[in-house]
């Protein structure tokens, strides 16, 4: 090796390490109300990626009006815009992945979080964990990402802090640690401390939350600040502060698995308690972590350009059909017009058209490094879980498959288009939108699909009339639950449920039952003692 290219391998090799230093990527968990879109748009705010807080419910606005489409486009028009939202803060390249939490709840949203390197867990403060944060969490425990909690709507009337934190102790079996600590709730809401510089923050009451609030820091043993409020709260306060001093230590170790959150009280609408969080976040929040492949672990720092594909997204507006690949990037460095290879297909991409939100803006990704996500336009070929790479072919764990909690049967109008369907399930299961289930002994040839949010059935049946021309009426059936079946082979030939269970197999051939309720689930695992039932499986 030359002394130039012994230099130039050394810088390439330095602006990586600072590249990865400097990103955090992560998503919010939360359940549907609770202030997911109130946060993001204030960290966006503080962030300086829009001007005006509202801005990202304005965008939402006006996709609903320049597209008269139905009502799950508008939905997909927030979520195509919004899967990955790219800003600079403080030295800091930011990537906020979004995981809707509506009624387009599907299984992107727990896909998206293997993108993600760690988890901002939005809680309501009037209600604690609720189903669908639990559903959540429990995609990160299994992948042991670090979460920090955001504890929201101070400004209402809360539980007991110390009620969110044990309700989060008891309900996840996550330690928590306070990082800062809230002066009443409601109309008593007076501001947060945080512990770390000893300053009280005061709140003040905003008309509006559109611009960033500066807090003013006090001492909390300051006698103005028992005038602030009246004497119980501030008792409680003071007591609880003592309390905490007495509690655990945030150990990093803990927070990095997964074992710990930093908790943070604050109230998004009024732009509260956001700027310390972001601040914080920054320091706690890891930089994008190594990622497992079949061939070993694969470091970011690596200088082999290597990513996987976690979410399909297709337009659905005939207008602009794009299909667009999302891909997390691993390692090395993403250079526009490079050639990587598809480890499943052996074929060199050119990866020419991938793009990038930033700061509101979609821009095409000249470069990129990773924990950065884009997407990529030109995607036919690919799929869901595929991995791109420079170099020697590596393959990053497999792409779970979750239990859907939705079913339906499906009837197609036209018989003659039966292999046409068929090609568009294969398409569309690989793509994550849905699964396909093929009941083991029906008399009647109609598969059953299942998706984790009902919207889905609604997109497959558009998807299904527009790109592959196949009218088909759907009806929705009475399962709530699946679990693949492990054993030997006699056992689960042997498989015996309750009469409402339904033995299917999957586009893999895995058999797999369909349960109406957790009574059916119970009653099989009795009778089958010999058998594993498991909630996720996996693509292939
Ligand atoms: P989501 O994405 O998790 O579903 O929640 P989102 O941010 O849309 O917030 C849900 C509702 O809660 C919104 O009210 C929002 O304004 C309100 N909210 C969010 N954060 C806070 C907070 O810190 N304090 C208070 N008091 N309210 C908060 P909405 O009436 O449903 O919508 P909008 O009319 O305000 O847009």
């Amino acid at each position: 090796m030359s002394d130039t290219t012994r230099t130039a391998t050394a810088e390439a090799g330095s602006q990586l390490e600072a590249e990865v230093k400097r990103r955090r990527t992560f998503a919010i968990i939360s359940h549907p109300d609770a202030g997911k879109t109130t946060l993001t748009e204030k960290l966006l705010l503080y962030g300086g990626a829009v001007q005006m807080a509202g801005a990202v419910k304005a965008r939402r606005k006006q996709a609903h009006a320049v597209s008269d489409w139905m009502e799950m486009e508008k939905e997909r028009g927030i979520s195509i815009t919004s899967t990955v939202l790219s800003f600079d803060y403080s030295g800091y390249r930011i990537n906020l992945l979004d995981t809707p939490g509506h009624q387009d709840f599907s299984e992107d949203t727990y896909r998206t979080l293997l993108a993600a390197d760690a988890a901002v867990m939005v809680l309501d403060g009037a209600r604690g964990i609720q189903e669908q944060t639990l559903k959540l969490f429990e995609v990160c425990k299994r992948r042991q990402i670090p979460i920090l909690t955001f504890i929201n709507k101070m400004d209402r009337p809360s539980l007991d802090p110390f009620e969110l934190l044990e309700d989060i102790e008891k309900t996840l079996g996550l330690e928590t640690y306070a990082v800062n600590w809230p002066l009443g709730n409601g109309d008593r809401f007076k501001g947060v401390y945080d512990r770390e510089s000893g300053k009280l923050h005061l709140f003040e009451r905003q008309a509006h939350g559109g611009k960033k609030a500066v807090a003013k820091e006090v001492d909390p043993r300051d006698q103005a600040v028992a005038e602030l409020t009246d004497e119980q709260t501030h008792e409680e306060f003071t007591e609880g502060l003592e309390l905490l001093e007495a509690g655990a230590e945030l150990r990093k170790e803990d927070f990095s698995r997964g074992k710990i959150t930093p908790v943070f009280f604050g109230s998004a609408l009024s732009n509260f308690g956001v700027q310390l969080f972001l601040d914080k976040f920054l320091t706690l929040a890891p930089q994008p972590s190594p990622r497992l492949s079949e061939e070993g672990t694969i470091e970011p720092t690596d200088d082999k350009f290597r990513g996987f594909i976690f979410k399909i997204q297709a337009d659905m507006n005939p207008r602009h059909r794009d299909r667009v690949a999302f891909l997390r990037i691993c390692s090395g460095k993403f250079r526009r017009g490079m050639k990587a290879k598809c480890t499943r297909t052996g074929q060199d991409i050119k990866l020419n058209y991938a793009q990038q939100l930033f700061a509101q803006e979609r821009v095409i990704v000249e470069e990129a490094f990773p924990g950065d996500v884009v997407g990529m336009t030109n995607s036919s070929n690919l799929i869901l879980g595929d991995t791109l790479c420079e170099g020697e072919a590596v393959s990053f764990e497999p792409m779970p498959l979750f239990s859907p909690e939705h079913f339906a049967r499906i009837n197609i109008k036209d018989p003659s288009r039966r292999k046409h369907f068929q090609k568009a399930m294969d398409q569309l299961c690989l793509e994550g939108a849905i699964q396909v289930f093929f009941p083991k002994d029906s008399y009647a040839r109609d598969p059953i699909i299942g998706a984790v949010g009902v919207l889905q059935f609604e997109v497959v049946q558009d998807r299904l009339k527009n790109d592959y021309r196949v009218d088909i009426d759907y009806e929705r059936m009475n399962f709530i639950l699946c679990r693949w079946l492990e054993g030997k082979e006699e056992d689960i030939e042997k498989f015996t449920g309750s009469r409402q269970t339904l033995v299917c197999h999957d586009l893999w051939d895995k058999t797999v039952c369909l349960f109406p309720g957790n009574w059916d689930l119970d009653y099989a695992k009795d009778k089958n003692p010999n058998l594993v039932f498991r909630s996720i499986s996996q693509v292939n």
